[in-house]
């Protein structure tokens, strides 16, 4: 197993100790979150009591086939904690989140949720975000003339593509990654991404950490926001 595995294992270990019995419990999306969601269905299989909101199509054929039970959104609103991954966080617990394409329903865990904990390897802390091209969830309808208005700020947004067609979101929307490098002021670019008609959602995750947990080969650190 490479050591960035390992190192994503021990995060979801540590997240492990925050789920308590009875708890409704969002599950992120990405390599990271499917590690805890096995975790989970170990403690399942032995008994343990929780019910799972997932983030994803993916991470909820993962959760079923390990016998996790399930519920959505709408039945159950409020989730007592949220534990997903992030592709990017800075020291001010910024963060860039959606490379696997799941941000619009992850942003609406996080904020559907009582406490957030994200999972992350260590290569995952930055010193400011950009490195990872910033995911923007965009109606279809839209993408060519937001395609335009980003090109307007330097953004130079790329369609995302998936065996040579574009991705396609679990809400059927497409995905723009932008190059965000160069800017500071996370709150007002996210403001000003959407304020574009037709981008749903952008991948800034800005001010919901509530745990971070950064994992390394042998173990996890905590840092409290
Ligand atoms: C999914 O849409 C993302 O937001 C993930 O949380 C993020 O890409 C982290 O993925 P990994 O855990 O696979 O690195």
């Amino acid at each position: 197993m490479d050591h960035t595995t390992q190192a994503k294992q021990q995060a979801a270990k540590a997240a492990l100790k925050y789920v308590e019995p009875g708890m409704i419990l969002g599950l992120g999306t990405g390599s990271t979150a499917a590690e805890l969601i096995r975790l989970l269905g170990e403690q399942v299989a032995q008994g343990f009591d929780i019910t799972g909101v997932p983030s994803s199509d993916q991470s909820a054929q993962l959760a079923q086939e390990l016998g996790i039970p399930l519920s959505s959104l709408q039945e159950s609103p409020v989730l007592d904690l949220n534990i997903d991954g992030a592709d990017e966080v800075d020291p001010q617990f910024n963060m860039i989140k959606g490379g696997g394409g799941a941000l619009l329903r992850e942003k609406i865990l996080a904020q559907s949720a009582k406490r957030n904990i994200f999972i992350v390897d260590q290569g995952k802390q930055v010193h400011e975000l950009g490195a990872f091209p910033l995911p923007l969830e965009v109606v279809p309808f839209a993408l060519e003339s937001v395609v335009i208005q980003l090109q307007q700020i330097d953004l130079n947004p790329q369609l995302r593509l998936q065996n040579g067609a574009p991705f396609k979101t679990d809400e059927g929307n497409a995905i723009l990654d932008a190059d965000i490098r160069g800017f500071s002021d996370y709150q007002r670019l996210n403001s000003r991404l959407l304020a574009i008609p037709g981008i749903v959602e952008t991948g800034l995750f800005l001010d919901y950490v509530d745990v971070l947990i950064v994992g390394n080969l042998t173990g996890a650190g905590i840092l409290e926001n």
